[in-house]
């Protein structure tokens, strides 16, 4: 069962899953563009209700479109939404049966871990369908947990941030990050090497503890992160974190984060921009993580990851200046020029 939404420029196909004997629940989420097959993560997260998890996908899957369009990938957005069953259930039977799900679509959506599922979900699709990547890789090729790439995008863009915005580099500056899962720890031991001091906060108190002992972090509780004393802040959690309060309260001069979706709605950028913080809009700098996953379901070497994960901070560099010279947000140079990059892709299709 599927439906559809019209959201701007493109059109949304949503696709209903559901199968009662392994638990199964949720949509995927596919934007029809000229850029290609969808291609985006699969999420498995605990939602209030079923509009909840669809309004989720549809969100992430525009956001996986800006992001693949102007990381130059041949990929349109997409994005499985998941939801995590109340009751005991068998994990390799739900992912199996999701994995049915993506081999039905044949090739029109391409997925991989997100937030909640991890390379062993993944081998467990892949045993159903061909369509998906982030399983380990092969010797010299693209392939494996994207995170680390993910984490590298975030950092490179926060120097290029640091430079421009602050005029200095991350040597004794402080930096809040919330959520230090798979892609947040990794920033962090990053940033500690660069010379910043930490302040962190996770939900799951175990692992932040873990991390603070090892590279020397404060603490502090997820209420407090976004408002502590500090010159970056770094969204690492889930989406949403930019509320117009939290932006009141922000005393970073810039944000820049993996999370994806982190204005919570799309007045907050204008409110950053009075506010005289920059925002480096999350879909430019974190998609290192998708940079390697079609790398790897194109079959393409580790060296082409490399070098397109390093081209995200120029890139955002650029951002920045244009986006000051016109008195802008950063996140709408960013959505005018992925829609451009979409609009392009179109005029290129025989008529
Ligand atoms: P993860 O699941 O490993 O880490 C997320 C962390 O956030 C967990 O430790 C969780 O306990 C914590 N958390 C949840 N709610 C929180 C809250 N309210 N306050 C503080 N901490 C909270 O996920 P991962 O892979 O590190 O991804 C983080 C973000 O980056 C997600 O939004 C994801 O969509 C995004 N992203 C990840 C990519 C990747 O390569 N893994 C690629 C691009 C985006």
């Amino acid at each position: 069962m599927s439906d559809q939404f019209d959201l701007q420029t493109a059109t949304v196909e949503c696709v209903r899953l559901h199968d009662p004997a392994s638990g199964l629940d949720g949509y995927i989420a596919m934007y029809e563009t000229d850029l290609g097959p969808a291609a985006g993560g699969c999420r498995f997260w605990s939602y209030a209700d079923g509009e909840d998890a669809k309004a989720d996908a549809v969100r992430l899957a525009r956001g996986m479109t800006y992001k693949n369009a102007l990381a130059g990938l041949p990929f349109s957005g997409g994005k499985a939404v998941l939801r995590r069953p109340d009751k005991d259930f068998d994990r390799t039977a739900l992912f199996q049966a999701f994995g049915r799900a993506v081999a039905q679509l044949d090739g029109r959506y391409v997925t991989a871990e997100d937030v909640g599922t991890s390379v062993a979900d993944m081998q467990v699709v892949a045993s159903m369908s061909r369509h998906v990547a982030g399983l380990p890789p092969e010797a010299g090729c693209a392939g494996g947990d994207p995170s680390p790439w993910t984490a590298q995008g975030v950092f490179e863009s926060m120097q290029t941030g640091v430079a421009q915005v602050l005029r200095g580099n991350l040597d004794g500056l402080t930096v809040a990050v919330q959520g230090v899962g798979n892609v947040g720890a990794d920033l962090c031991r990053r940033l500690h090497a660069a010379g910043a001091r930490l302040v962190i906060a996770d939900t799951d108190a175990a692992r932040c503890f873990a991390l603070a002992k090892e590279v020397g972090a404060s603490v502090v509780g997820v209420e407090q992160i976004a408002s502590v004393d500090a010159d970056v802040f770094a969204p690492c959690a889930l989406g949403g974190a930019l509320t117009r309060d939290v932006v009141a309260n922000l005393t970073a001069r810039l944000v820049c984060g993996a999370a994806n979706n982190q204005l919570a709605s799309p007045d907050v950028a204008a409110l950053l921009l009075e506010r005289g913080i920059v925002y480096l809009p999350d879909y430019v700098v974190n998609a290192g993580g998708i940079i390697s996953v079609s790398a790897e379901y194109l079959g393409e070497d580790a060296g082409h990851v490399g070098q397109r994960v390093a081209a995200i901070a120029p890139r955002v560099g650029l951002l920045i200046a244009r986006a000051a010279a016109e008195g802008r947000s950063p996140a709408h140079v960013a959505d005018e020029m992925a829609e451009q990059v979409i609009a392009n892709a179109r005029e290129m299709q025989p008529a």
